[in-house]
């Protein structure tokens, strides 16, 4: 089983990864968390030059090219091997991004980018894909008040992310079977507890009784 997270910067993936995937191992599944870029040691290296903020000239093409050697790596290392053994593989991040992000944000051709993706994954789509909605400004207060580390990524304008937010939006509506929206401007608890019960609702879909 794949599952994928995604959302905007602030959206809070990575907290509701880890504890979703304490409570998946408590109740007995064996599972694969990643993330994106990165995962692999060659996508961490591909990660750190796509996050140096001194890369700003680095063209939205070779941008693309980068996340999706990223991801190549990682579905051949690890998310095809985990899923091979019945591994739950739980992906801060996939595809979607770079639809999102270098699609929707950068405003780059759909169909070359879907094309790309491809070719990079060889066409592995995820079978669920948990959607952690946030409004934009809330979501960038939340990474800077949380210290976190700032990337190249995170120097774009309020106008990005918001047609990133709607891309997601957009691409959510286009395939409602794979994607579940989750209000993430909630406390964590409650998030998670949102997702708990998708999960659950998805795992009985898929093997009932
Ligand atoms: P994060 O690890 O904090 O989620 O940061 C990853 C950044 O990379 C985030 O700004 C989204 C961006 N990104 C893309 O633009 N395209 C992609 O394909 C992926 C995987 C991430």
């Amino acid at each position: 089983m794949f599952i994928t997270f995604e959302g905007s910067e602030g959206s809070g993936k990575s907290t509701q990864i880890a504890l979703l995937s304490s409570y998946l191992s408590e109740l007995g599944y064996q599972v694969q968390t990643t993330r994106e870029p990165g995962g692999t040691q060659i996508g961490e290296q591909v990660r750190l030059c796509l996050h140096d903020v001194a890369n700003t000239d680095m063209t939205s093409a070779a941008e693309v090219l980068l996340y999706s050697a990223s991801r190549s790596q990682l579905v051949e290392e690890v998310i095809k091997p985990a899923l091979a053994k019945k591994k739950i593989v739980l992906s801060d991040r996939y595809a979607d991004s770079t639809l999102a992000y270098q699609g929707y944000g950068r405003q780059l051709d759909l169909d070359a980018l879907t094309a790309i993706t491809q070719f990079a994954t060889g066409g592995l789509k995820p079978d669920l894909t948990i959607y952690l909605d946030i409004d934009v400004e809330e979501g960038l207060s939340r990474r800077t008040m949380g210290g976190e580390e700032m990337n190249r990524m995170d120097l774009q304008r309020l106008e990005f992310y918001q047609r990133v937010r709607q891309g997601y939006l957009t691409l959510a509506a286009a395939e409602p079977n794979r994607w579940r929206i989750i209000d993430a401007g909630r406390p964590t608890a409650q998030v998670q507890g949102d997702i708990r019960r998708c999960l659950s609702a998805f795992l009985d879909s898929v093997a009932p009784g």
